[in-house]
């Protein structure tokens, strides 16, 4: 073979596992069989910023955003419905969290109601 060949062809293998690698990295987890809808559109989108477990994903502390621990019982039984409907729905900026977006315009009031069930289910070891 001559080497202008083998210089493309290690290139392109370079550039192939560097693409594939950034897409495995930064795809969103794959829900289980028979997951919930709730779950599907959790690990969709959310699991970026606060981790397919609530706890936070080392991608977002990477990018310094801290998007508390979704997990933790002692913060999450303090938030009513109403409160974490409203914060998915409008996202934090309208009470001074401007760290969570909204989602209003992309899911329907009632997905939001089935992540929120997903969410509560988080932090009660399902
Ligand atoms: C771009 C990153 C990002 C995404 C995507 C995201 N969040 Fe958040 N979320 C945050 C950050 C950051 C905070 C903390 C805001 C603050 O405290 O200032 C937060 C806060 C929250 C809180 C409040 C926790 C508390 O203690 O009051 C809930 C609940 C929440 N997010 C749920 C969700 C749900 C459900 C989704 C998906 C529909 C989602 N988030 C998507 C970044 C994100």
């Amino acid at each position: 073979m001559r080497r202008p060949f083998v210089a493309l062809l290690v290139v392109l293998v370079v550039i192939g596992a560097f693409t594939g690698g950034l897409a495995w990295l930064l795809d969103t987890p794959r829900p289980p069989a028979g997951a919930t809808k709730g779950q599907r559109l959790y690990l969709g989108l959310c699991a970026t910023c606060h981790g397919p477990d609530g706890r936070g994903s080392w991608r977002a502390a990477l990018f310094l955003v801290r998007p508390g621990n979704l997990a933790d019982a002692a913060v999450m039984d303090r938030r009513s419905d109403n409160y974490l409907l409203d914060l998915i729905k409008h996202g934090g900026a309208p009470i001074g969290r401007p760290g969570m977006p909204a989602f209003g315009s992309t899911i329907s009031d009632d997905e939001i109601g089935e992540v929120v069930r997903y969410v509560r289910s988080l932090s009660r070891g399902r």
